[in-house]
């Protein structure tokens, strides 16, 4: 099929590169030159496992990159929106959906064929049936369902592993408001032979990803409720807590024996915190909608709260080795917001640094792959490492805040650095707490 695609952000690129890659004619739209040069010639303007390769691969063949979305939407059959939603702290911002929107029906009205435009972007329930259709409506002077047709496709690909999810998706939502705009968006996904789909409305489509990003959000929030507690009783490791828990036949299989503990699991675990582009932002968003209509969500309205604690707790677990901070340097790392990524959108060592900065202490970062991000989001203070060495040389104490690969040796780079009694506090229970001389960790008492 011949698909335009709006936006070339992590979703926009990686379902542009991926569908190209499974056989479509595609065409990313971007506003920005520079971004639309730089695919043009091969080279992603974000990181991504896999991505420069698979870019390459199609690009000039089966992908172009261009600013003129008016002749994309023209020279295709559907056009996905994959812009930005940001949350301004009361609701999600939907100009660049509205602008996508205002574009895409200008250029419908210039063509007699039928098109099908589908909202891939967060949006939060309504959204597309709404302000995206009367936009179209509106721009286009045509009419949905019986000239064009509107859809709702979220995503579910998780950053650092976005290829992996797109190429193997776990489901497929064919969000639409006729039986024709899903029967078109589910030709998009034809070569997607054996993954299950689910056909329904665009409302429920766009709570479905709401719906799945606040039950990971929820689990996160609970497992660190669950830790502070522990904590405080004493004598309780809530780690193995959760260990204990992932046991139950609800959360694993048995195989030859063994326990396989489901991939949920992996969102059931004491830690520093959730950060990113999309959880904290979605429920936030979640949370002001119900507001919005007179629904209070107590629930998620916790989940963010207990999130927002959790750095001060890192520091509270500090300050119990550490009482004095001021002049102590104290390394941190980890600065992406998870493994994998050079994200450091709502990054837990970002509220981390601030706190450490506010009490004199000078914060040495350091991070293997996000180190250029981070220092247009570091707080500002923060000084940099070139390698992980110079933090362990350099600092009175560690925060370990990202799951990187590379941090599972400490214990061993700690004994070859000659500091093996180092305090190490560690917000992602990553390393194993008897491998360590000077250890803690959220959870642990
Ligand atoms: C998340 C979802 O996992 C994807 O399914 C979804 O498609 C995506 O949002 C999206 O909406 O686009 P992502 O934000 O890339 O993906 O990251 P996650 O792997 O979910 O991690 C989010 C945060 O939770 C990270 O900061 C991670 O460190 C943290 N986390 C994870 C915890 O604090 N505790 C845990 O037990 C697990």
């Amino acid at each position: 099929m011949k698909i335009s695609i709006v936006g070339t952000g992590y979703v926009g690129l990686v379902s542009g590169v991926c569908l190209a890659s499974k056989g479509h004619d595609v065409i990313c739209v971007d506003v920005d030159q520079q971004k639309v040069a730089k695919i043009n010639a091969g080279q992603p303007p974000i990181f991504e496992e896999g991505l420069e390769a698979l870019l390459q691969s199609v690009i000039g063949r089966k992908l172009s990159a261009t600013v003129d979305l008016a002749s994309a939407v023209k020279a295709t059959e559907v056009t996905l929106i994959a812009v930005g939603t940001p949350f301004d702290g009361n609701h999600i911002d939907l100009t660049f959906i509205e602008q996508a929107c205002r574009q895409i029906g200008a250029a419908i009205a210039q063509q007699e064929k039928y098109h099908l435009v589908v909202v891939k972007s967060t949006v939060v329930p309504g959204t597309t049936d709404g302000i995206v259709l009367t936009t179209l409506q509106q721009c286009s002077g045509r009419k949905a369902g019986r000239d064009f047709g509107v859809g709702m496709n979220p995503e579910f690909l998780a950053e650092g592993v976005a290829i992996r999810d797109f190429m193997n998706p776990d489901r497929i939502i064919i969000g639409g408001i006729d039986q024709r705009s899903q029967q078109t968006l589910r030709q998009v996904y034809a070569c997607f032979p054996d993954v299950p789909v689910m056909e329904t409305n665009t409302r429920t489509a766009e709570m479905i990803k709401y719906a799945s990003n606040s039950l990971l959000a929820t689990l996160i929030s609970f497992s660190n409720e669950l830790a502070n507690l522990s904590v405080t009783l004493g004598g309780i490791d809530c780690t193995e807590v959760m260990k204990g828990v992932h046991l139950s036949e609800y959360l694993s299989i048995r195989q030859n024996g063994k326990s396989i503990p489901a991939k949920i699991t992996s969102f059931l675990n004491p830690g520093c915190g959730f950060g990113g582009s999309c959880l904290p932002k979605d429920v936030k968003a979640l949370v002001a909608q119900g507001r919005q209509h007179g629904q209070p969500m107590n629930l998620l309205d916790q989940v963010i709260k207990i999130n927002q604690g959790q750095p001060e707790r890192m520091i509270e677990i500090l300050m119990r080795h550490m009482p004095e901070l001021q002049g102590r340097t104290i390394g941190i790392l980890g600065l992406a917001f998870k493994e994998g990524t050079d994200d450091m959108r709502e990054s837990p060592a970002i509220p981390i640094a601030k706190a450490l900065l506010q009490r004199g202490a000078c914060v040495l970062g350091y991070d293997p792959i996000a180190m250029n991000e981070a220092r247009h989001r570091m707080p500002e203070g923060t000084i940099f490492a070139t390698d992980l060495d110079q933090v362990i040389q350099d600092a009175d104490a560690m925060m370990l805040i990202t799951r990187w690969d590379e941090f599972r040796n400490l214990p061993q780079i700690l004994q070859d650095l000659g500091r093996p009694d180092l305090l190490l506090i560690d917000g992602r229970r990553l390393i194993d707490k008897q491998a360590v001389e000077n250890y803690d960790g959220i959870g642990l008492s």
